[in-house]
């Protein structure tokens, strides 16, 4: 869904075979469908549940089976919870660490020293604008994107001369759905939300100039870059107002 069917979608319109991965095999299926018959690209899925631990070694050694090579790797899936982190049920983020943080660790040091083998590799990160600083209300959802950016940069910098890009995607709100499937009231969001395709024309832009970080709009560059001019508990605060998970988020 999201985000990630729609860089689908686009990687497919510019010739690249697929693998899709998530847990609905259904939406899996129909998508692959589409985009083979459409696009005329080979499209495999794999059903995965990448709270599972083991997931990322399955997902991985499904391409070793097929002798599928991946060039791309478009780290996406995502979930969020809103809400007070003292009331956070351990399932839900035990769930959000595991999607968020360690299958997209996982996934990236498996397919990555394959790159490195072949000198050549792009890795997708998708992060998010909350990622810069906490943002209260989404408290370990924020934790989780500020790993990817730290993870993103450091790796950017440590495969240097090795023919492999690292990015982070870092958007602010975005029209999926995604914030209204965790409890949060979306229509408080104190900021502009954009569309999907305006993330995907990021991605495509930003893979051609080469930048670590990718903002999708204007706004979001402002917003990431205007927090070195305030402290860094106004810039919290911020984050907090603006995505208005409670009503008392600037007080
Ligand atoms: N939407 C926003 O406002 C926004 C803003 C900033 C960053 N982001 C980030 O962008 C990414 C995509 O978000 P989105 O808005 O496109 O969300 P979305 O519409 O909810 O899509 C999430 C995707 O992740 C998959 N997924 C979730 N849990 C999974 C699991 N346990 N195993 C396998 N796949 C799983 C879902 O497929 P199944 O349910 O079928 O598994 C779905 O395809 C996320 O990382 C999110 O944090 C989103």
């Amino acid at each position: 869904m999201g985000i990630g069917e729609a860089l689908s979608r686009e990687f497919a319109e510019r010739g690249h075979n697929l693998l899709l991965v998530a847990r609905s095999g259904d939406k899996l299926m129909a998508l692959a469908q589409e985009l083979r018959e459409e696009r005329g690209v080979a499209v495999e899925i794999c059903v995965e549940d990448l709270s599972d631990a083991e997931s990322p070694a399955r997902v991985y050694q499904f391409c070793r089976m097929r002798h599928i090579t991946v060039d791309y790797l478009v780290n996406c899936a995502g979930l969020s919870h809103a809400g007070d982190f003292y009331e956070m049920p351990q399932g839900k983020l035990q769930e959000i660490m595991m999607v968020n943080m360690m299958a997209m660790a996982w996934l990236t040091r498996l397919f990555l020293s394959d790159m490195v083998e072949r000198n050549k590799g792009v890795i997708i990160n998708v992060a998010s604008l909350g990622g810069l600083q906490g943002v209260p209300g989404l408290s370990l959802y924020s934790a989780t994107k500020s790993f990817v950016i730290t993870l993103s940069e450091a790796l950017c910098v440590e495969l240097k001369g090795k023919g492999i890009k690292v990015f982070a995607v870092c958007p602010g709100f975005v029209d999926t759905g995604f914030f209204g499937r965790t409890g949060h009231n979306d229509a408080n969001i104190r900021l502009p939300i954009s569309g999907i395709d305006v993330v995907v024309k990021a991605v495509i832009k930003g893979l051609a100039k080469n930048r670590i970080l990718i903002f999708p709009t204007l706004l979001d560059t402002v917003l990431a870059f205007s927090q070195r001019a305030v402290s860094r508990k106004t810039a919290i605060r911020l984050a907090g107002f603006f995505a208005a998970v409670k009503d008392d988020s600037m007080k």
